[in-house]
């Protein structure tokens, strides 16, 4: 976008200029300055185009893949199908050597479609390559620049004084409060529903209250059948209400009280409708702050928004740093960790909660989604896993412990696979931060790198030629023990959460938490597609955004499983 605005500020000064002196050949300043913008822009698109990619680009004989737009290069191809998924026809059918080179929106991208690439990038070089400058002003307006921005060495800085709330003897501590969480959120589904059927005249949808209609997507669906729930919605107060306990020591309550302020403002950011598409579209034109500017009513829903949750963040850490002045016993949420360590003011903490609230809350609330959609599609497999469940945990309201959990390998296996075919994070991106090589293969400075979760993860190359099936077979040892790799040769094989020191921090955070709301869930009731549903027919519309998502959520009827 710099570019445009050159362009412009060139033409209109050049055609000044050539006004004053050398009017012989100006058309007038207005004229002149129209006609060289036209010229330059041309000469610029020409360049970028056709020479640059056709003749000098020192990446232009990688493999393409096919059906190329001579303007638009791929765009219209990946625009019209979910994140991720034109690459999984790509990797399959285009010959190559661990990169696929494809262009979109006029900017070429290198696809990593091998384990040594991807290693080389994820690990090995990690540093080289950056998050691009565009993702990281917009997402970065939202957030702050927490851990999930910043870079080099005071990414190292942050991620080193962090882990200690992400270690394993950590996590196992607080299993039990993702299972509570767990039990809550299938007693207050019961209660919904039971209030539902005991209602007919009840104008709500799925979670018993009436209330009025908060934008979520899942409420402009007209009224379903009475009873009837949608995944996402309870799947998402679980988990933000889970990242408030364990990330900064408050329950959210948002499971009980769904009108609370905290979860509408997180739905008002999550299902964002037309304004948020004007805005990305308007990204690709415009510079960061001029798109700030923009009248639109999304800009003032974000700033809102963000200052919203930013201030409960900061109430939280005064709260805590008072905690700790009247030596209060430390807490083991993530804030208290970061606070013990000292090594963040209190402006970078709150660019860190900001970051584990989002970060943290609606990818796996994504993964339970799926979970229970694929759950619905076989319901066998639903069956064999209640029965698992309900052998481990003899009762709902039972203690249970990490190993209670862990050792639920049918489970641990559902969800690997759940996570692995339906990877939350479909596609994300890295630029070279310097002129560099992968695998020997020059990379210069600026290149983007596509790492693609939704494509590796499903790689026939990879996983074999049932990869688009769901097995949660796949991911059992001989001796019925889960694994963490499944029965692809290389853990690369498996993206879902990335690899190296900029993978997922929440890793195990996340897959501890969806177990256990997986398991409750499942163990407690008989979940099936509603009954005539589009679903219910075997269609399925991915909706693609920061998380790929049935389009209009999973709507599902469940039924008490009666002696748990
Ligand atoms: C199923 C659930 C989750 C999935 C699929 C997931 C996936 C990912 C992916 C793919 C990245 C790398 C993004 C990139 O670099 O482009 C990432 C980074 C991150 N995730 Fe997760 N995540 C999940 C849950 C969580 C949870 C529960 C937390 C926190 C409690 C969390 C915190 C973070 C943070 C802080 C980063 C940045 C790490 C860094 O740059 O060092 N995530 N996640």
């Amino acid at each position: 976008m710099g570019t445009f605005l050159s362009v412009a500020a060139t033409s209109a000064g050049l055609s000044v200029a050539l006004a004053r002196f050398a009017p012989q050949y100006s058309l007038g300043v207005a004229v002149t300055a129209v006609t060289l913008f036209v010229i330059q822009s041309l000469s610029y698109a020409i360049w970028h185009v056709v020479i640059y990619p056709r003749f000098i680009d020192p990446l232009r004989h990688i493999p393409e893949p096919p059906a190329r737009d001579f303007l638009l290069g791929h765009t219209k191809n990946i625009l019209r199908e979910p994140t991720g998924w034109p690459m999984r026809k790509w990797i399959a059918d285009v010959p190559n050597n661990g990169f696929i080179r494809y262009s979109m929106w006029f900017r070429r991208r290198l696809l990593l479609t091998t384990p040594a690439t991807l290693s080389e990038v994820l690990v090995t070089k990690n540093y080289d390559f950056v998050k691009p400058g565009n993702i990281v002003k917009t997402l970065g307006r939202i957030l702050g620049i927490g851990i999930l921005f910043a870079e080099g060495d005071e990414h190292k800085m942050q991620r080193k004084n962090l882990s200690p709330a992400f270690a394993f003897r950590h996590i196992k501590n607080i299993y039990p409060i993702f299972w509570q969480k767990s039990i809550e959120m299938t007693d207050c589904m019961a209660a919904a529903v039971a209030a539902a059927k005991a209602e007919p005249t009840n104008t709500s949808h799925d979670d018993g209250t009436a209330k009025p209609d908060i934008g979520l997507e899942s409420q402009r669906h007209e009224r379903r059948r009475l009873g009837v729930i949608e995944v996402g919605n309870w799947a998402s107060r679980a988990t933000l209400d889970i990242i408030g306990l364990c990330g900064m020591g408050r329950d959210f309550n948002s499971l009980q009280d769904p009108s609370n302020e905290l979860n509408k403002t997180y739905k008002s950011l999550a299902e964002p409708g037309s304004g948020a598409r004007i805005l990305g579209l308007a990204a690709l034109f415009l510079p960061f702050w001029l798109l700030k500017l923009l009248p639109i009513k999304r800009n003032t829903q974000l700033s809102e928004a963000s200052a919203y949750i930013k201030q409960v963040c900061r109430d939280l850490i005064i709260r805590k740093r008072k905690d700790v002045l009247e030596e209060k016993a430390a807490g083991t949420d993530i804030l208290s960790v970061a606070l013990d360590s000292g090594a963040f003011s209190d402006e970078e903490l709150v660019n860190q909660m900001m970051t584990f609230l989002i970060a943290g809350h609606e990818t796996t609330a994504t993964s339970m989604t799926w979970a229970i959609y694929l759950m619905c599609k076989h319901p066998d497999i639903q069956k064999k896993l209640r029965a698992e469940v309900r052998s481990s945990i003899p009762h709902l309201h039972s203690e249970i412990t990490a190993a209670t959990i862990d050792d639920c390998h049918y489970l641990q296996a559902v969800c690997n696979e759940t996570l692995r075919l339906w990877a939350p994070v479909g596609l994300t991106s890295r630029v070279a931060a310097c002129d560099t090589t992968i695998q020997g293969q020059f990379i210069p400075k600026g290149t983007a790198i596509i790492l693609a979760p939704a494509t590796i993860n499903t790689s026939t190359e990879l996983w074999g030629p049932d990869a688009l099936e769901f097995k949660p077979e796949r991911f059992l040892g001989p001796d019925g023990k889960a694994n963490n790799q499944g029965s692809a040769k290389s853990n690369f094989a498996f993206l879902t959460f990335l690899h190296g020191p900029r993978s997922c921090i929440g890793q195990r955070f996340a897959q501890a938490e969806f177990a256990c709301i997986l398991a409750a869930w499942i163990g407690r009731f008989e979940t099936a597609f509603e009954q005539d549903s589009a679903m219910a027919k075997g269609e399925l519309e991915v909706r693609s955004g920061v998380t790929s998502k049935p389009k209009g959520g999973v709507w599902v009827t469940v039924e008490e499983v009666a002696g748990w």
